[in-house]
């Protein structure tokens, strides 16, 4: 260092000294506040209420509008000192009603003794679906097949603005939790079954929302959930134990929370389930050890509805509710989203004073809630009025959704290449999800189970843009049978009367959480019938899946001309299918999970050798309709020269893959390269292949393109005997496409 530097550093020691005024911290500020609190200030602090608590009418009422009752408003404020409010039942808000309702709060906190913000949570897992007006996008398992975790990014940045135009500060999202199970009601809401994926998704979601490189106040709190080992419950029912070592928790379930933790996320929820006995709102182990000793997790746990009185109520294993306070507050729990008693506070503050919770477990918690106030601008003047925010539904977020869709949208089947279908052709479009604009967008979409439709009158319908794109006089449209009613076959087919087309949109209800429980993974009878019936009598066949988790119909397959997976692709989703049955788009999503094929087995891709044999002796190995990763484009892609940079590597070093890749087709397309690693031999039994980077690349026709991957090392570790993550030495083998190579890691 120069002596002038040296000399500027000094002198700046020297004014600190002296004590030039320094921007506080949030947490200092938080420190400052938390000292001049009671214990009950404090207890109304870590607790968090359901806008019905403070509304008019009883109970949790999901149909009637919502009013502020100022009586309850005020008690919950000002005589309880509640901290935190979420959610809405079964509406959504105009931005000017959002306003009202931050008004009545704020009013009403402004009359409590200390002046302490709500802190207000909200679901907008897909767009801000409780917002009137604001552009919903594809769900997560559909962004998951745009392997686009940048677009992701621009997305989330877009949802958050609309978040806090909505004044809210708090977005209960992303999902981490990785999609091992399809029978799990959930299943949509994760990024599909491979872990580096679901991380790569998360962490991008998680910076789109906090925003911090948007300015000041552009951003929210994420909220990754739900923490952990939730998504692959034994009985494939929502809210049913699950049984996972700990070896495959860390190495599959807890990997995205890990990555996401580092890349900052700001508050976490707790998973309302159990894992080998022990439920998580009660552990320890997940809460304090794994969450904080190790991931070093500094932000806020809250936990998910009613949990804590479940530990009582469903789990049994504590007697009353307030055993069950004790319990999960000494476990680790920062915020209770209790979200339907006022009786929670009290008896946080009688165990206390019983001495069976610590009163620094509470200050610890409210410490953290009153630094991510802080930190959120909630006590600062100059945090931008609502207005000041984008107004939801810009034309420019519209685009944005529409671009997500189409990158979303994966090609299954493509028999004679069958697709794209000319416009002016004759089509007949029928099936349950063919007119059904709920199908597109499915949960959390502007009611919690998605199913009010007054609010979509402008969104279209797949009927509606295939009128739109292929003209009135050439689509036919049946209403057909339903998920489960059959109408008759000689129906079914009188309407398809010269026409040699037919279009199936088959799939799911909508669905959110323990109501989209099933017993059965295969699609409904009367949608499989709709196939079968439509190829027997000559015609083409092509089915486009609205769904949010595969449904099994292997029997029908091969009947299928064409077939598209569009998962749940949001508002524009519609326009995105049409623009690719008719060719204006490439198709270009992948899998992000495999499609099983018989209902009653799963086997994820990244399975085990002894899972994949197929020979006489055992002739049930791995065999799914589609692979995870599978997606077919209009246009031809060839992969050549795969070159690894350093075949001899350390564990420390970063692996230098190259591939050159071309579009040897017509059409220009995105195609996304995947790269697969295998460890040879390994201590714990290796995957027989596992996803270990991607990249996503648009190709004119003629053009090649080098595509670079630098890999860390770590990419390639597993969880070990000692249940700790480790590299072993030895050889490894890289796949991309038909492509492989290898490299040996030295110690
Ligand atoms: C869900 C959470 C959600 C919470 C608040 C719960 O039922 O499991 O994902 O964030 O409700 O709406």
């Amino acid at each position: 260092m120069n002596r002038k530097l040296l000399g500027m550093f000094s002198l700046l020691a020297l004014l600190m000294q002296c004590g030039m005024p320094q921007k506080k911290t949030a947490e200092s500020q938080a420190k400052a506040l938390l000292n001049k609190m009671t214990l009950e200030e404090k207890a109304g602090q870590m607790t968090q209420l359901t806008i019905e608590m403070i509304t008019k009418g009883e109970g949790f009422n999901l149909e009637v509008p919502h009013a502020i009752d100022t009586a309850k408003l005020k008690n919950v404020i000002v005589n309880m000192g509640v901290g935190s409010i979420l959610n809405v039942g079964g509406h959504t808000y105009p931005i000017s009603y959002w306003k009202e309702v931050h008004a009545a709060i704020k009013k009403y906190s402004l009359q409590s003794r200390l002046h302490v913000p709500i802190l207000y949570g909200i679901d907008a897992i897909h767009g801000a679906n409780y917002t009137v007006g604001a552009t919903l996008y594809p769900q997560q398992i559909a962004l998951a097949a745009t392997f686009n975790p940048a677009l992701a990014e621009k997305m989330a940045t877009y949802v958050a603005s609309d978040v806090r135009a909505s004044g809210i500060p708090w977005n209960f999202s992303p999902v981490l939790d990785v999609g091992r199970n399809p029978m799990w009601p959930r299943f949509w809401e994760t990024f599909g079954e491979d872990p580096f994926l679901v991380s790569q998704m998360g962490v991008a979601l998680v910076k789109g929302y906090q925003n911090t490189a948007g300015g000041e106040y552009a951003g929210v709190a994420a909220c990754l959930k739900h923490y952990v080992g939730y998504s692959d419950p034994r009985s494939g029912h929502d809210r049913t134990p699950a049984y996972i070592a700990e070896r495959q928790l860390r190495q599959i379930f807890l990997y995205p929370f890990a990555k996401a933790v580092e890349a900052g996320a700001k508050t976490i929820m707790i998973n309302s389930s159990e894992i080998n006995g022990e439920p998580v709102h009660a552990s320890k182990f997940y809460l304090q050890t794994i969450l904080r000793d190790e991931l070093k997790f500094k932000g806020i746990t809250v936990t998910d509805w009613e949990d804590i009185k479940n530990l009582t109520d469903r789990h049994k294993i504590v007697a009353t509710y307030k055993e069950a306070v004790a319990l999960a507050i000494n476990a680790g729990i920062d915020l209770a989203m209790v979200p339907m008693d006022l009786v929670f506070t009290q008896y946080l503050i009688e165990n206390v004073k019983e001495g069976k919770i610590k009163q620094q477990r509470i200050d610890e918690a409210v410490l953290r809630i009153l630094t991510l106030k802080y930190e959120l601008g909630l006590f600062d003047e100059k945090l931008p009025a609502i207005e000041s925010y984008i107004q939801p539904g810009s034309l420019e977020s519209k685009k944005l959704s529409y671009d997500l869709a189409t990158q979303s949208i994966v090609l299954l089947k493509n028999e004679n290449h069958i697709l794209p279908l000319n416009v002016g052709e004759k089509i007949l479009i029928t099936g349950p999800n063919a007119d059904y604009i709920n199908a597109l967008n499915g949960g959390w979409t502007h009611t919690w189970q998605g199913r009010d439709t007054s609010y979509n009158s402008k969104v279209s319908t797949v009927f509606g843009a295939f009128k739109q794109v292929y003209g009135e006089a050439n689509i036919k449209y049946l209403a057909g049978n339903t998920y489960n009613n059959h109408l008759a076959p000689s129906a079914l087919l009188a309407a398809s009367n010269g026409i040699n087309t037919v279009v199936l949109c088959l799939g799911e209800d909508t669905y959110t959480e323990k109501p989209g429980d099933i017993n059965d993974l295969e699609l409904s009878a009367a949608q499989q019938e709709l196939i079968s019936i439509y190829k027997l009598a000559g015609k083409k066949v092509i089915v486009i899946l609205l769904e949010g988790r595969p449904r099994t119909f292997a029997k029908v397959e091969s009947l299928c001309d064409g077939i598209i997976y569009a998962a749940l692709p949001g508002d524009e989703g519609a326009l995105a299918i049409v623009n690719i049955v008719n060719g204006s788009v490439n198709p270009s999503g992948k899998l992000p999970f495999t499609f099983p094929r018989y209902p009653s087995t799963h086997t994820t891709y990244d399975c085990k050798y002894t899972e994949i044999l197929n020979n006489d002796f055992q002739p049930l190995g791995f065999d799914p309709l589609y692979p995870f990763g599978h997606g077919l484009s209009y246009t031809q892609f060839s992969y050549s020269d795969m070159k690894i940079a350093n075949r001899e590597a350390n564990s420390k070093d970063s692996i230098l893959i190259s591939v050159t890749v071309k579009n040897t087709g017509k059409m220009g397309g995105y195609e996304i390269v995947l790269v697969y690693s295998s460890d040879v031999v390994a201590s714990i039994t290796p995957s027989v292949k596992r996803l270990c980077a991607f990249n996503k690349v648009y190709l004119n026709p003629n053009e090649s393109k080098e595509v670079k991957f630098s890999i860390l090392t770590e990419r390639l570790a597993f969880v070990g005997l000692d249940n700790k993550f480790i590299v072993e030495p030895g050889k490894f083998l890289f796949s991309v496409s038909q492509l492989t190579d290898s490299l040996n890691i030295h110690p």
